[in-house]
């Protein structure tokens, strides 16, 4: 992979912080009192159940959203708007239907009027995620893997300092996702982003993340942390994994039967 395409990754913090959204006459507390510091290339996985929490939590950091208490910052400025240095990748690819693959990698840079210059960019974002013949392909003419593909190619051509995955292999067939898995990991080995990664899947989490961080029900509070220090390609079968996995399984009241 050439290094010339490894970017400065952003160190990202949540100071504090407290969210909530306006439901009719209340406020639906979504996330509490979070601190969370995250490094300049981390890879974190952010786990907890359904409704907590966690793709507000994505949300903040791309800038969608500000949040009602705390602050949230990217090395160290307030984060509150979006940027193309913060890209959110969606667990339905969300595609241009109308736009070939390249049309779909292209559009950050034709938006900023970069596309000129990042014509090189562009065939090698498709390449880094093996679609090289594709690129005049419609989002229909894909499978569910390929166009998450190009919805990553879509993100890595703007070369992103943090990129935030909201579930993006969740309704992929275990095998896509297994490549898929060893796509991302390599993908973050080659660019330097830095990375949170929604899941539902604990083993997911605990295959390509530094870290695992673990949410409570709504409103959303760390529950359990997890260094993750194996070094990549990591096997799902190594023991400190799998004495993790029943920890956090544990946790997040899930009772293992074997
Ligand atoms: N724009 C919004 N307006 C009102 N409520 C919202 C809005 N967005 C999210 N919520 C509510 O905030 C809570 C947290 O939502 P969020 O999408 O962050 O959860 P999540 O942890 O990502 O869930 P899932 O695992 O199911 O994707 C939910 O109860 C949801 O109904
Ligand atoms: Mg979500």
């Amino acid at each position: 992979m050439p290094d010339h395409t490894a970017v400065r990754p952003l160190g990202l913090s949540f100071d504090r912080v407290s969210h909530g959204y306006d439901i009719g006459k209340t406020v639906l507390p979504v996330l509490e009192d979070v601190t969370l510091d995250i490094q300049p290339g981390e890879f974190v996985a952010l786990l907890g159940p359904s409704g907590c929490g966690k793709s507000t939590l994505l949300r903040l950091a791309a800038g969608l959203e500000v949040p009602v208490r705390g602050r949230v910052s990217g090395d160290g400025t307030p984060i509150t708007a979006p940027g193309p240095d913060r890209i959110l990748v969606f667990q339905d690819a969300t595609l241009f239907p109308w736009r070939t693959v390249r049309g779909n990698v292209e559009a950050g840079p034709e938006a900023r009027g970069e596309l000129a210059a990042k014509r090189a960019r562009v065939d090698e974002a498709l390449a880094l995620v093996g679609l090289e013949t594709f690129g005049e392909a419609f989002p229909h003419q894909l499978s569910g893997g390929m166009a998450q593909r190009a919805a990553i190619a879509r993100a890595l051509v703007n070369d992103p300092r943090l990129l935030l995955l909201d579930e993006p292999l969740g309704k992929l067939d275990s095998l896509t996702r297994l490549n898929l898995q060893k796509d991302l990991v390599r993908l973050w080995q080659a660019r330097g982003f830095t990375a949170i990664l929604v899941t539902h899947d604990v083993e997911e989490a605990l295959l390509l993340a530094d870290r695992v961080i673990l949410f409570s029900p709504r409103p959303a509070r760390i529950v359990q942390e997890v260094r993750v220090d194996s070094p990549h390609p990591r096997r799902r079968d190594d023991p400190a994994l799998i004495a993790m996995r029943s920890a956090l399984l544990a946790n997040l009241g899930v009772l293992e039967d074997v």
